[in-house]
């Protein structure tokens, strides 16, 4: 039999989630959770960022990853302005590390530029950083790490 091949240090190896910004959480529960059958796992604000996040399950396990709806709660939250700018719609993938400063370093050393100096807490108090999206052909990428 062959294992699964190592992963990189601080790696985790599976997409944490899915973020996507909606101008308006009931209408977005009602297509995520109501048509397309996703349980909705909980809702959160996050008063840092000033969004309302709704995490639904895409494994109804819930073993692993998640839709993270992020709906914002004033005209000048970041969300605000990427609807504003771009419209809602997908807005950056998360990518499950267990240790997040790790993979930052990885990252750092590998030339990317990161919009967080250090990991800070997000949503369900996980450990997340950005990555630039101009050094990452154009998509938002979050590390994401399970608090310690
Ligand atoms: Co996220």
């Amino acid at each position: 039999m062959t294992g699964l091949p190592d992963l990189p240090a601080g790696g985790a190896g599976f997409v944490d989630h899915i973020g996507i910004a909606v101008a308006d959480m009931d209408q977005a529960l009602a297509l995520y959770r109501d048509l397309m059958g996703l349980e909705l796992e909980r809702l959160e604000e996050v008063s840092s960022e000033n969004v309302r996040v709704a995490m639904l399950k895409l494994d109804r396990t819930g073993a692993v990853g998640h839709v993270e709806l992020l709906a914002p709660m004033t005209d000048d939250c970041n969300i605000a302005k990427f609807i504003a700018k771009k419209g809602p719609g997908l807005h950056h993938i998360a990518f499950a590390a267990t240790d997040t400063e790790t993979v930052m370093q990885r990252c750092r050393d590998a030339g990317l530029r990161l919009l967080d100096e250090s990991p800070r807490t997000g949503a369900g108090g996980k450990q997340i950083a950005f990555l630039h999206p101009k050094d990452t052909g154009g998509v938002l990428m979050e590390i994401c790490a399970d608090p310690v």
